[in-house]
């Protein structure tokens, strides 16, 4: 017999062991079944794993991520926690740059830092880059045409949300393939909340990444600073920001922006094609795009996990009272399937009434770049369903298997016939 942990004082922990596994293979590849166990029986479940709780419920999600006594934690402690004391303390620099990203920075520091950055993410900002886009992945397809197949994760998702930062920030396209190296051993940590095999290796090598990143940055400042542009770094360089928030601030929308949507796209044409009724009914209907790209979102979106918080001052959410400096982890994976929110949730729906979707998080950290990332899905998965009316999965390869990642839903690639 399963026990709730809906109660408070001591027995508060009571949880239940083994619901919640991130490293299980099982769960990797299908976390629903997970989040639906946890949403009916534990909504407010205390992770070992995670040593904090996990919040799986529409209603409770949405109160974390707007409560005004749950805040962000030292981005330190959550990103080098694991890394033990004397490799930590050589790492001091880069733990003070992190300390100055904005999704790990409370106000006041959060407001300045957005607000410089909102203004370059606005509705009409992403609309002034429509044209272009289309124009961009005209071409993708062009190419996906021309060979008949593809691999759509590295060909067509990625392509478009990378070329896309690149021309906002004003940083030359041919640096890309730089960039993304760098990315790469810089990304790991942010899984760090989780147990890792090697903590302090992954801490040190991003660390020596970031370090690069900021040196290349320094060349693009300076050019920067000598002929001012229309693009986000001018405005970055003149506004009241110092250089570790300026180099943090870029690092940050290089990976919030690239990887989040490089899967948002690929998961919605993975989606597509395993319910050939549902992408039949949008290839009738264009015009039901918006709905459909903020349903896929709901239905495989890339970010289940919002970052992990912490308990400033007492208080009951859930129905358990959460104690000062306790961790708290949103599970908007699970709230976007809660049938208190969603009917028949389980299922794909582009029809689905567009609302309550929380893949964009909420409160002050309201993901910047919501506007942007859906435009771009739009466009990406409109033209290559009407592109290509057979596409489907290439029997041919491996079949589509997930990540690894329990913090970032995606697969390792998507083989296509695009004829
Ligand atoms: C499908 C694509 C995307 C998804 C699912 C997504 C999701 C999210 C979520 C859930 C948050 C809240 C994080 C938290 O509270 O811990 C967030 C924040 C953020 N997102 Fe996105 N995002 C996407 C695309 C983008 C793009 C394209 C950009 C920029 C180019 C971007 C930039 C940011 C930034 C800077 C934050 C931090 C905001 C803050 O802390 O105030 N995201 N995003």
């Amino acid at each position: 017999m399963v026990k709730t942990n809906d109660c408070r004082g001591p027995a508060r922990r009571r949880s239940i062991s083994g619901m919640f596994n991130p490293q299980d293979p099982a769960f990797v590849q299908d976390p629903y079944p997970t989040y639906r166990a946890l949403r009916e029986r534990a909504p407010v479940h205390f992770s070992e794993a995670l040593n904090g709780w996990m919040f799986t419920r529409h209603a409770d999600v949405q109160r974390v991520m707007n409560h005004p006594k749950i805040m962000r934690p030292p981005a330190g402690d959550m990103l080098l926690g694991r890394v033990p004391a004397d490799v930590r303390t050589s790492l001091q620099a880069f733990e003070r740059r992190l300390a100055t990203s904005m999704p790990f920075s409370n106000p006041p520091r959060h407001t300045r830092l957005r607000s410089v950055v909102a203004q370059a993410f606005n509705r009409d900002v992403a609309e002034g880059l429509r044209l272009r886009i289309q124009r961009r992945v005209q071409h993708l397809l062009d190419r996906l045409q021309d060979a008949r197949r593809g691999e759509l994760l590295e060909d067509y998702g990625y392509q478009i949300p990378t070329w896309v930062i690149m021309e906002l920030c004003g940083l030359p396209q041919e640096d890309l393939p730089m960039i993304k190296e760098l990315v790469t051993r810089i990304t790991p940590i942010i899984g760090q909340c989780l147990p890792t095999d090697d903590p302090a290796g992954a801490a040190t090598t991003a660390a020596a990444a970031t370090e690069e990143f900021t040196v290349y940055l320094e060349g693009r400042i300076a050019e920067v600073r000598r002929s001012p542009r229309e693009d986000l770094l001018s405005r970055l360089v003149e506004a009241p920001l110092t250089a570790d928030e300026i180099t943090l601030t870029v690092l940050i929308l290089i990976i919030a922006g690239t990887e989040t949507t490089t899967h948002y796209i690929t998961n919605a044409i993975h989606t597509l094609l395993r319910h050939p009724r549902q992408l039949r009914m949008l290839r009738d209907d264009p015009w039901l795009i918006e709905r459909a790209a903020v349903e896929l979102l709901r239905f495989e979106g890339p970010v289940p996990f919002l970052t992990p918080e912490i308990v400033s001052e007492s208080v009951v959410i859930g129905g358990v009272e959460l104690q000062p400096g306790e961790l708290v982890y949103a599970v908007i994976g699970a709230a976007n399937r809660d049938p208190q929110q969603f009917f028949a949730p389980e299922e794909l729906d582009l029809t689905r009434p567009i609302g309550g979707v929380l893949s964009f998080g909420g409160g002050i950290h309201f993901c910047i770049g919501r506007h942007l990332a859906q435009m771009e899905a739009q466009i990406a998965i409109s033209a290559i369903v009407r592109r290509f009316p057979k596409l489907r999965h290439d029997d041919a390869e491996p079949v589509p298997v997930w990540r690894a990642d329990p913090i970032l839903r995606g697969l390792t690639a998507l083989p296509v016939i695009t004829c």
